[in-house]
């Protein structure tokens, strides 16, 4: 069964089922359908399918011709899980957040997984892409799929294979970014590589579902290791009147052993804040204390209340305080150029100056409307910059660095401008100007 599958993936005939149709499952989806692969698409979100039916984007940085394009090429979309039946691969990328105690909640990967096991056969596999702590495939995964009366690498393979998107990047795209891929047994190793290797340039091999799991922490972890490392750096150059985006700059001229990473209002986005607490949490169950990512947390998630006591201090430079000021927070998604709010460190920003009594507003092009959150809220859509309006507000706070902003009206109307991400860092003689 398994060898049908692997020359049915080669010959780009078997169908794939994507499960989860967010910012990693659709782009998924239309990389397989690129490559002429029939691709069925499943989630629970109603609102979903019926945009994909209409040939309409719900992703900002995906457009609605490509979704078009998809639809095209055969492309269906369903709530309807009976499908998966009829098809031979299905990838989940479904959600991995943390609970309110800051635990991996792996409710939305073990609820599909148990929806999908009534329907499973012999031949499929199951790849899990959704990022989560080593031993997930092993443990929760290949139990619950068992169960279907089918095993693991003899009528089925599973294989864990995180996902790499990063979306707003222009540099690589699904197909070039090399994608990694363990298999529970070597024989469902085998069968993950040809389920990606037809769609993606490069696939890296390695021995384990649990070393796979591992890498996509690992690589997350530096991440947010270093910015939190580079956010403590900016406190000090602060204090010492030092331009620490001059620093990086110089240092990253060093053509090897250093990776510039950059100094911000926190950190933000489904990955960077989250992923590592899912290794905190399994290391415990060996007894390891993750000291590096706890620090790295704590440091990062602090950086909202330090663009806060920054604020202050440059209002007071105007006699003002930010109790009674009207404040224009400028970005509210988490990174440039998207429209992803999720943990953006703009809205702890934003709430943080409602709660000192700040008349708090945004403008962001990416985020017309703010829009409903499980934890956040905020009656408010995005200010039109103009002149006038710009020179309305007693204080501009730079969160988000989008490349649609106009930075010199910006610069040039604002009463007083506080920069976090050092966009102005050549304007240094500007009396309105205050980095954060
Ligand atoms: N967003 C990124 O840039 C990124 C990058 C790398 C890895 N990841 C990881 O990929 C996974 C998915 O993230 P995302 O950003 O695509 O999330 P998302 O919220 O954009 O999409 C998840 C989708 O899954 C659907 N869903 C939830 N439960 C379901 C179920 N039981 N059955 C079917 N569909 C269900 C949701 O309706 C949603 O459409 C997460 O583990 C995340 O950590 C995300």
């Amino acid at each position: 069964m398994m060898e049908n599958l692997i020359g049915s993936l080669n010959g780009k005939t078997a169908t794939i089922g994507i499960v989860g149709l967010g910012y990693v499952g659709l782009p998924l989806a239309i990389r397989y359908a690129e490559e002429n692969f029939k691709v069925v698409g499943f989630d629970i979100d109603q609102s979903k399918i019926d945009k994909l039916e209409a040939k309409k984007s719900y992703i900002e940085h995906i457009p609605s011709d490509a979704i078009e394009e998809l639809v095209d090429k055969g492309f269906s979309a369903t709530t309807d899980f009976t499908r998966i039946t009829d098809v031979d691969a299905i990838i989940l990328c479904v959600p991995t957040p943390l609970n309110k105690y800051r635990e991996p909640d792996l409710g939305y990967v073990l609820t599909t997984v148990e929806t999908i096991t009534p329907y499973l056969k012999k031949g499929h596999v199951v790849s899990l892409e959704s990022t989560t702590y080593p031993g997930t495939t092993e443990e929760e995964l290949m139990p619950r799929l068992e169960k279907s009366g089918l095993t693991v690498g003899e009528d089925i393979s599973l294989v864990f294979s995180p996902e790499r998107e990063d979306p707003g990047r222009k540099s690589h795209s699904t197909r070039t970014i090399p994608k990694v891929v363990g298999g529970q047994t070597p024989k469902c190793l085998e069968v993950g590589m040809a389920l990606y290797k037809g769609v993606i340039d490069e696939v890296v091999p390695v021995s384990s579902t649990k070393a796979a799991e591992m890498t996509k922490l690992l690589e997350n972890i530096h991440r947010a290791v270093n910015i939190g490392l580079v956010n403590e750096i900016k406190i000090v150059c602060d204090k010492m009147g030092i331009d620490v985006f001059e620093v990086i700059d110089a240092a990253a001229t060093k053509p090897f052993g250093f990776v510039p990473y950059y100094p911000g209002p926190g950190i933000g986005g489904h990955c960077i804040p989250i992923d590592p607490f899912y290794l905190t949490w399994k290391a415990r169950e060996y007894g390891v204390h993750t000291r590096f990512i706890e620090l790295a947390g704590e440091i990062n998630g602090n950086m909202p209340a330090y663009v806060v006591k920054k604020i202050a201090k440059a209002l007071n430079q105007d006699q003002k305080s930010i109790n009674g000021s009207k404040i224009l927070v400028l970005g509210i998604s988490y990174k440039k150029n998207i429209d992803d709010m999720r943990e953006s460190p703009s809205v702890f920003l934003m709430e943080r100056l409602r709660d000192e009594g700040a008349e708090v507003s945004y403008s962001d092009p990416h985020v017309p409307v703010f829009p409903k959150m499980r934890e956040h809220s905020f009656e408010l859509s995005s200010v039109e910059l103009t002149p006038d309006k710009l020179n309305s507000f007693d204080c501009i706070v730079l969160a988000t660095d989008h490349e649609k902003f106009d930075y010199d009206l910006i610069q040039k109307n604002a009463k007083r401008l506080v920069d976090t991400r050092g966009k102005y860092r050549n304007h240094k003689d500007a009396p309105n100007l205050s980095r954060a």
